[in-house]
């Protein structure tokens, strides 16, 4: 069995999603649980593209260990220098990952180079990169619209250079299986020293190929595959981990390849990220969508009470989604409580395990049994990480088919009471907007969206909102049987995020020369966004 290396890029390319924009904490959070679930290289961000990029990779570099931590640089000495600065304090020799295009459509539209200069810059980075650290990457973008023959002269040109990774990426979801083991097979013949490096896919979901595509690539050789959790990433997003970690562990006879993830922490990982990043797991999605292992049809729940591997291909407990015969209600103690949480995989601190079993005891009251499920949106939604400047107090709607919509909210803020009213175009909107009244804020809401976590008629509801201020977005996230409730927990966790960052903002503004500048730019270079 080889072993294939997880490279994770959740917190880079899984950033570029449309509308996801993770703080240091939140980068730092998620490097953290990365590391747990054993990924071999965290893409920590892109430190040339803004200041908080530079500070997220830097922290990430600092603070977690386990995993390479390595850092995205165009072929430029400026991207490559601000990158290194931002990787050094890694504990492990980090990774510096350059990347150009290789595409005539590329270099002749958006780089405006011709392709010797682009084999000139593709070499030149990757020693100077070497200068820095002996663990460096290249990328040649967009390469399944490569030339072949350029492609295998650059890959082989930086190999020369000092590359200890050669990466494939398929930017824009183009490629297909059969062709991108055709271009691997290719490259392995007319590359020299390719058997010196890692060869490595980064593949793009536009035609829904993206994992196909990299198990392709695995099959035909390939050691690296760089992916992102949930499968986010720019436009239709990256190849899903979990979908690429399980499919070697389930077949691997077929691939004859494993890798060093400890699956049993899939889904907790996804649930982190998705709460973070404000974007929800559709229920069909493979592996850790909610009906992943739900089974709906006479023929197919015969079969599983008869033998689970009729229609089971792997355990919901393979990625750490526990069968729980533990029914939790408003009887259980504490005790019930933490042990449960522990065996979801959550360490509480006292504070935070109060306020857990605070929540709890209120959704018990409403609901005959609390679920794993509803556990995971009070300890995510309601417990972790989020400032709590203003809390819900009191909350009163008054809504119907031929009333005018009002609400009546009181929130706490440093232990003053500040209670307002206001009418709106539906309970929600009225309550926003009592909200709004009291905070002073006037953030716009640019998503909302609800759904219920469990079943049933007291089904525990989850409302995802996000906002924008300032230029930056918010997500928030609120749980509770009652949606209007759950919406305004929500909305106040995006608020409390508003109101911490420009506390931030204030005080980097009173310690004037802490804050980076922007970099600028080269003259003439491509976009920021790869
Ligand atoms: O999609 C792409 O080509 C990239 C490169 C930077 C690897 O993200
Ligand atoms: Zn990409």
């Amino acid at each position: 069995m080889r072993k294939v290396l997880i490279f994770d890029t959740t917190l880079r390319d899984g950033e570029q999603t449309p509308g996801v924009s993770l703080n240091v904490a939140e980068k730092v959070e998620i490097a953290r649980q990365l590391a747990r679930l054993g990924v071999d290289v965290i893409e920590a961000g892109f430190p040339i593209a803004s200041p908080g990029d530079f500070a997220a990779v830097q922290a990430v570099a600092r603070e977690v260990k386990g995993p390479v931590v390595c850092g995205l640089a165009r072929a430029v000495p400026g991207d490559i220098e601000r990158a290194w600065e931002a990787l050094k304090d890694a504990a492990r020799p980090p990774r510096i990952h350059t990347f150009i295009a290789t595409s005539p459509i590329h270099m002749r539209h958006k780089l405006n180079k011709t392709p010797e200069e682009v084999l000139a810059m593709a070499v030149e980075a990757v020693k100077l990169a070497r200068r820095f650290t002996p663990d460096v990457e290249f990328s040649a973008e967009d390469a399944t619209r490569s030339e072949p023959a350029f492609l295998a002269k650059v890959f082989a040109a930086v190999i020369e250079a000092g590359a200890t990774t050669i990466n494939v990426p398929d930017t824009v979801g183009y490629t297909t299986p059969q062709e991108m083991t055709e271009l691997l097979n290719y490259l392995m013949k007319h590359v020299p020293g390719i058997d010196r490096v890692v060869i490595s896919v980064h593949c793009h979901d536009d035609l829904g190929l993206a994992v196909a595509n990299s198990m392709a690539a695995v099959a035909a050789g390939a050691g690296q595959v760089e992916c992102t959790m949930n499968g986010l990433g720019e436009r239709a997003g990256n190849a899903a981990l979990e979908e690429v970690v399980m499919g070697l562990r389930t077949r691997p006879q077929f691939y004859r390849a494993t890798t060093g993830i400890t699956t049993e922490l899939i889904y907790r990982t996804s649930r982190l990220v998705s709460t973070l990043t404000g974007v929800a797991v559709p229920p069909n999605k493979a592996v850790i969508g909610a009906n992943a292992f739900a089974h709906e049809s006479g023929i197919h729940q015969d079969g599983v009470l008869k033998a689970r591997q009729t229609y089971e291909i792997m355990t919901p407990e393979s990625v750490g989604l526990t069968q729980s015969r533990l029914v939790l209600g408003k009887l259980s103690g504490r005790h019930a409580l933490r042990a449960r949480l522990k065996e979801l995989g959550y360490t509480l601190t006292a504070a935070e395990f109060s306020k857990a079993y605070a929540r709890f005891l209120e959704v018990a009251d409403r609901k005959k049994e609390v679920s794993d499920q509803d556990l995971e949106a009070i300890v995510e939604g309601d417990v972790l990480a989020v400032p709590e400047i203003y809390q819900l107090d009191y909350l009163h709607v008054a809504s119907g088919n031929t009333t005018v919509p009002t609400a009546t909210v009181r929130l706490t803020r440093d232990g003053a009471a500040f209670e307002e009213a206001a009418c709106g175009d539906g309970p929600v909107d009225a309550a926003y907007r009592a909200v709004d009244r009291i905070t002073g804020l006037s953030v716009s809401l640019l998503e909302y969206n609800i759904r219920a976590v469990t079943g049933g008629k007291d089904a525990l509801g989850e409302v995802l909102v996000k906002v924008k201020d300032n230029g930056h977005r918010f997500a928030g996230r609120g749980t509770s049987t009652d949606v209007i409730e759950a919406s305004v927990r929500a909305y106040l966790q995006a608020i409390n995020k508003v109101v911490a960052a420009r506390e931030r903002d204030e005080a980097a503004a009173a310690q004037p020369g802490q804050a980076e500048a922007p970099p600028a730019l080269d003259e003439g270079e491509a976009e920021i966004g790869p």
